[in-house]
């Protein structure tokens, strides 16, 4: 029925009037799909794809409703938990029948029946897993494919992992450091034997965030080729626009870190890179027989690794200075060890997260914190309990007290075929750690992240 005296006016705040309700309707229908959808936390449609421009918009609208309307007070563990939204696939996993935690306390009994394990204890046998398709593969692996907090899904990090033997190792490295919200990027090398190349091939086919590199080539030791994976891999993960840091890895690494704290201390960083400058130490030789870099910069040696924040990625790759530099770099020895490290530790260059103090690492002021290797020549004189080689400490399980103790964020090395215990362990109290946190609220301290003086001096970022 149409009101009595119609004229324009009264039937515009009719309209008017149907369009609010139309919308309010639809506020709280939104909001109730949007709640479902959080409560089961199962984002189906999103592990499907790659990097859906819109369906990360609408998981933000949603983030946002939820946060405007106080559904989610917070963002933290603690709240999903409150919500009773949890995910609940968390294993009751033990990598290994020995007693990590005797193990921790240095149990010598504990510690010499740990010794006489050896490799092929309890390997998974992957073609046969993955011959019964992906889902039982990642089910039967343990493979968390949920975000598990907000924090960590809207904080996704980009991978770039090399690796030559071992699927055993590296399907673990991959296990342990894998969210559905986070890029990888694997470089096989090509001379890989086959069936390691088939078998990461369909490892990675089973997750859509999970790529061979588009370019295989065969680096070797202090050439440029050893630079050239990490490249292909990070122009690869640029078409992924997400996610905020770089990591570079290979296969006989391990996190030692969560991904929450990892995500937690990457917000302390706020755009800072982490790279080790040595000048020292460094070995000057190097660079002499050659013509002075390019562009005025300072040549630094510091180590292959770094965590490296996306402004500096776009940098190294498409910048025509990090061109000509990486060209310069190519007719000096082990070059490997000295693009990244000089770009960041060269701030006239402005590269954002850049360093502008004093280059060198040291324990205090600047400590290199992506990855921790017991080397045999540091000042810090730790002790290697496992074997060293090429002055690396292979990690026996002696070692497990030190590396949990350790700030660093990854841990190089250990060997598959040389007390595997030592990694069982390691993973172990990794997983057993992701879980607690997630499961008990167990708050990560940032405190000596915060305090980190060299995030004091970098050249700023606008937006990570
Ligand atoms: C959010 O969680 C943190 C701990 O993770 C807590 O310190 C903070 O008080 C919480 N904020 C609110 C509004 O509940
Ligand atoms: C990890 O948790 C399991 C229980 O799920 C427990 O049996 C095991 O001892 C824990 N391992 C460590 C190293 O804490
Ligand atoms: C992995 O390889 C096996 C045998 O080669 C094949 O049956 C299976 O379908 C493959 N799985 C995937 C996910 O590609
Ligand atoms: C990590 O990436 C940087 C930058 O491309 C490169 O210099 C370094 O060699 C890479 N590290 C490893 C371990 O591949
Ligand atoms: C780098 O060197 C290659 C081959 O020597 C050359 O084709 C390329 O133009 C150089 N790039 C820059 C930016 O100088
Ligand atoms: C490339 O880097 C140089 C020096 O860091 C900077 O001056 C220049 O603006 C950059 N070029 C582009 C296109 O961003
Ligand atoms: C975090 O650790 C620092 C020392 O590193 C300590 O002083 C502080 O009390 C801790 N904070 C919490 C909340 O436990």
């Amino acid at each position: 029925m149409l009101p009595k005296k119609f004229t324009v006016r009264s039937c515009n705040i009719f309209i008017v009037k149907i369009l609010i309700f139309f919308v309010f309707v639809f506020g709280i229908l939104w909001l109730f799909i949007s709640d479902q959808f959080l409560t089961t936390k199962f984002r189906k449609s999103r592990t499907h794809s790659r990097d859906s421009q819109s369906e990360g918009q609408i998981a933000a609208v949603q983030y946002w409703i939820q946060k405007v309307f106080e559904i989610k007070k917070n963002t933290s563990i603690l709240d999903i938990q409150n919500n009773n939204v949890k995910y609940n696939v968390f294993q009751d996993r033990k990598s290994t029948d020995i007693d990590c935690v005797k193990i921790l306390n240095q149990n010598s009994e504990e510690i010499e029946k740990a010794k006489t394990r050896l490799y092929r204890h309890g390997q998974p046998d992957y073609q046969k897993l993955l011959s019964f398709g992906c889902n039982h593969f990642k089910s039967e692996r343990g493979y968390i494919t949920n975000s598990l907090t907000f924090e960590e899904e809207y904080f996704p990090i980009a991978y770039s992992i090399v690796v030559f033997k071992d699927e055993a190792q590296v399907e673990r490295l991959l296990r342990a450091i894998y969210r559905p919200q986070n890029f990888y990027c694997i470089h096989i090398d090509i001379k890989s034997s086959n069936s390691f190349h088939k078998i990461i091939r369909n490892i990675s086919s089973c997750f859509d965030n999970v790529f061979i590199s588009s370019r295989s080539v065969s680096p070797v030791w202090g050439q440029f080729s050893i630079l050239e994976p990490d490249l292909i891999c990070m122009d690869d993960l640029w078409k992924y626009k997400k996610w905020k840091y770089f990591i570079n890895l290979t296969g006989q690494e391990y996190p030692l870190r969560t991904n929450y704290e990892l995500v937690k201390i990457l917000k302390v960083y706020d755009g800072a890179n982490d790279a080790e400058g040595i000048i020292k130490r460094a070995n000057k030789e190097r660079w002499q027989n050659v013509e002075p870099a390019p562009h005025g910069i300072t040549p630094i040696k510091g180590s292959l690794h770094i965590t490296a924040n996306r402004a500096f990625v776009d940098y190294v790759l498409h910048n025509e200075t990090a061109q000509v530099f990486l060209n310069w770099t190519k007719k000096t020895q082990i070059p490997d060890e000295t693009f990244f490290s000089s770009l960041n530790h060269n701030p006239q260059l402005n590269i954002p997260g850049s360093y502008k103090g004093e280059p060198e690492t040291d324990s205090v002021i600047k400590p290199f914190l992506t990855r921790f290797v017991n080397w045999e020549s540091t000042p810090f004189g730790w002790k290697c309990y496992g074997k060293r080689v090429r002055s690396v400490c292979i990690f026996g399980v002696e070692d497990i007290p030190l590396l949990l103790s350790r700030p660093e964020f990854f841990t190089n090395k250990f060997y598959i075929d040389y007390q595997p215990v030592a990694l069982d362990c390691i993973e172990e109290f990794h997983y057993n750690r992701t879980r607690d946190q997630y499961e008990q609220d167990w708050t990560f301290n940032t405190t000596y992240y915060e305090n980190l003086p060299f995030l004091k001096n970098v050249v700023k970022i606008n937006k990570i």
